[in-house]
């Protein structure tokens, strides 16, 4: 049976990290024959420039009919000016995950031992570190309406946007997020800021409600701002965190810092029927963009959630994590994560040893 994989390179270095994933699964595909057909669309500011608009019909479409999504990232500075906010890059990403309905984000935050001394904090900090954010993707502040940018009556410019979830969307998030807790170490630390804003009240009492049903697993709240200063100041004491679009958005840049690199942090965005998009957590950089020097394992470990989660493939994910780490064992290093003693590769040198590590 074969398993449709729709690709998504996107902008900046996009392409450049994609293009060592479909390297990585290609092996995997032909050394487990799983059957993956491999195919690529246009997303982001790619698809505005060869068609006008950041999601074309074709790429949803194929999107739709796809088993699982690869995407790199979108975005840069040359589309950023555009006054029509439907034609901006992000659109394109945004509209694939409220399209397709991928409410349950995973950004899982590991820290491979071998990287205990690429992260800025000191290795006793984060060693262990194997926390998973759980981010919703489809509601919010992202999405809430009203929302818009307009000159009012009297000259002043105004911009707004709307912070809203409803119960059913607060609940199915939480499930996803005690499901998780509960298959790992029953911990689960709701971030909100319900000393401030109404929504996340009801996010509260919602995770309140939805603990009864899981006994087995400790629920814990945590105001968005202490939050943050706690994952920086001892990030173990988490297991799982479950938050809102935005504040998981900033929360998982900040959990990638701690892995060593925003470059190794991957994602899985899926619906009910863990149907997904799986992408790197970071963006389109487009300040390194074309140099070849991109870490690409963030994306490679997407692949590998992507099997894991969406293709009924553990064991070809496990291959592929497991190569991984054997390609940190034997010290090579992006620029990046690069440390004293490590060897300097380029993004495509690392997707090559990481092929080589599955043979
Ligand atoms: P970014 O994540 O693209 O880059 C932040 C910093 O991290 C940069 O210095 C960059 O060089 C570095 N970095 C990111 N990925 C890296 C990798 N794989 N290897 C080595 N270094 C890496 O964030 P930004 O600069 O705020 O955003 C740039 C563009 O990307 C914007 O247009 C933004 O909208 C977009 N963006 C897209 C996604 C996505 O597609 N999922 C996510 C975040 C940002
Ligand atoms: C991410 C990105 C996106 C987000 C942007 C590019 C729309 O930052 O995937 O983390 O904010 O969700
Ligand atoms: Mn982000």
């Amino acid at each position: 049976m074969t398993k449709k994989i729709l690709i998504l390179p996107g902008d900046g270095i996009g392409p450049e990290i994609v293009a060592e994933a479909r390297k990585v699964l290609e092996k995997v595909n032909e050394q487990l024959s799983l059957g993956l057909v491999l195919t690529e669309a246009l997303v982001g500011g790619a698809a505005i420039d060869a068609t006008g608009l950041p999601l074309p019909e074709d790429t949803l479409t194929a999107a739709r009919e796809a088993d699982a999504i690869l995407l790199g990232a979108v975005g840069g500075p040359q589309w950023d000016t555009n006054p029509d906010f439907q034609i901006r890059p992000e659109k394109g990403l945004l509209g694939i995950r409220a399209q397709l309905g991928l409410f349950g984000n995973l950004r899982p935050a590991i820290l491979y031992p071998q990287l205990a001394h690429a992260s800025t904090l000191k290795p006793e900090v984060v060693s262990g570190l194997d926390i998973l954010i759980v981010r919703e993707l489809t509601g919010g502040i992202y999405f809430g309406q009203p929302r818009g940018y307009r000159t009012k009556e009297n000259g002043v410019r105004e911009g707004y946007n709307t912070y809203v979830y409803d119960e059913n969307e607060i609940r199915r998030i939480g499930r996803v997020a005690f499901e998780a807790a509960r298959a790992r170490n029953k911990k689960l630390c709701s971030v909100d800021k319900a000393n401030v804003l109404e929504v996340t009240v009801l996010w509260r009492e919602v995770m309140n409600e939805l603990a009864v049903d899981y006994p087995d697993v400790e629920l814990s709240h945590m105001y968005v701002d202490n939050a943050a200063m706690q994952l920086v100041r001892a990030p173990k004491q988490f297991d799982v965190v479950v938050t809102g679009n935005m504040f998981g958005d900033i929360l998982s840049d900040a959990a990638a810092m701690l892995t060593g690199s925003i470059g190794m942090l991957p994602s899985a965005s899926l619906d009910a029927n863990n149907k997904g998009m799986y992408e790197p957590c970071h963006g389109s950089a487009p300040d390194i963009a074309g140099q070849g020097i991109a870490n690409p394992l963030a994306t490679i470990l997407s692949a590998a959630m992507m099997l894991r989660y969406s293709l009924d493939s553990a064991a070809a994910a496990d291959k592929i994590e497991a190569a991984v780490s054997q390609v940190l064992d034997q010290s090579l290093r992006t620029a990046d994560i690069i440390s004293e003693g490590m060897t300097r590769v380029s993004t495509s040198e690392m997707g090559d040893a990481v092929v080589a590590a599955l043979s």
